[in-house]
């Protein structure tokens, strides 16, 4: 049986992966690794956890060596709107940590999912239907550290033979934990304003185009590439994967059709914007379905469905 160590692990994400993965590999083989913020209910009922703050190589060290782990996924990140307005942050926790993570696993020979975004293309990339192999000239600090991130991890594969792997995720909604400081997270917000005031104000302008895809689907990308057989990989760090493209239009079109009165209005943040706009459109993922057989569940009516009724009931 693998043994985990997911960092981030309070984050938007790592707070859903630390569960799946406990439900998959057993419960006592899952390290939650959190840096400041401990884990509440579930999360710390149920299983391990650690302070894992990854700027600091030997956190990383210990932990892996305290629990014999073999396998890291590394989540600790900070996100596109936040490393705009703090890039020296962004540098030193997208980078910094994620080569102290690679170090350890080169050492403690670990596998390393690190996930990748939309955010490492930029505006001289083809944005519709962007291809996995492409122009990356992103920028933003959020994107300089996503494709550093991804040919470093490359490297440690190529050089040491570090079993590194990764997706570029589009922007991910979800209903446990608030995405923090990220261009997408509108997509998340709309579903929970809409429950609760009916009306929603958006940062993005109409017509803006972005990938998404909805939590479960998230969660099985990373397993499933991790789980993935090695030898039909021909990309490692890392492949796009998208669920669905939609502008703010469409998403509160989709909301309507369950709460008739919900209203859409427009506060565009200039600095969202421009970040945006120089993402794609929509990506092609047929390498991630190619290689490794990925494809996703949940389009936006199937997720529109979802969120609303499990955010009906939280926050009754
Ligand atoms: N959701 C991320 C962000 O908006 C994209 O990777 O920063």
């Amino acid at each position: 049986m693998k043994k985990i160590l997911v960092t981030g692990g309070v984050g938007q994400i790592g707070s859903e992966l630390v569960m799946e993965l406990r439900r998959v590999y057993g419960a006592e083989n899952v390290v939650c690794g959190v840096n400041r913020t401990q884990p509440g209910g579930r999360l710390k009922e149920s299983g391990p956890w650690e302070i894992v703050n990854c700027t600091e190589a030997r956190q990383v060290a210990d932990v892996v060596k305290k629990y014999d782990i073999d396998t890291i996924y590394h989540l600790a990140a900070i996100l596109s709107a936040v490393a705009e307005a703090k890039p020296n942050l962004a540098w030193n926790v997208n980078i910094n940590a994620l080569y102290n993570v690679l170090e350890v696993a080169r050492e403690a020979n670990c596998a390393v999912f690190t996930p990748s975004s939309i955010g490492a293309f930029g505006s001289s990339t083809p944005l519709d239907n962007t291809p996995q192999d492409t122009i990356q000239r992103p920028s933003t600090m959020y994107g300089v550290t996503k494709v550093a991130g991804e040919l470093l991890c490359d490297y440690y594969y190529k050089r040491f033979g570090v079993d590194t792997r990764g997706v570029r995720y589009p922007g991910i909604i979800s209903n446990e934990t608030l995405p923090g400081g990220g261009t997408t997270d509108y997509a998340v917000e709309i579903y929970y304003e809409a429950i609760k005031q009916k009306k929603y104000t958006c940062n993005l302008p109409a017509g803006t185009f972005l990938d998404m895809m909805y939590m479960p689907d998230a969660l099985k990308a990373a397993i499933d590439l991790m789980e993935a057989d090695p030898a039909k990989l021909i990309h490692r760090n890392a492949f796009n994967v998208t669920a669905m493209s939609f502008d703010p239009e469409i998403i509160a079109a989709e909301i309507k059709k369950h709460i008739p009165e919900f209203v859409l209005d427009y506060n565009v943040d200039k600095v969202k914007e421009g970040i945006a706009n120089s993402w794609p459109n929509s990506m092609d993922d047929s390498a991630a379905r190619a290689e490794w057989g990925w494809e996703p569940s949940y389009d936006l009516s199937a997720m529109t469905a979802d969120m609303l009724e499990v955010l009906g009931k939280k926050l009754k």
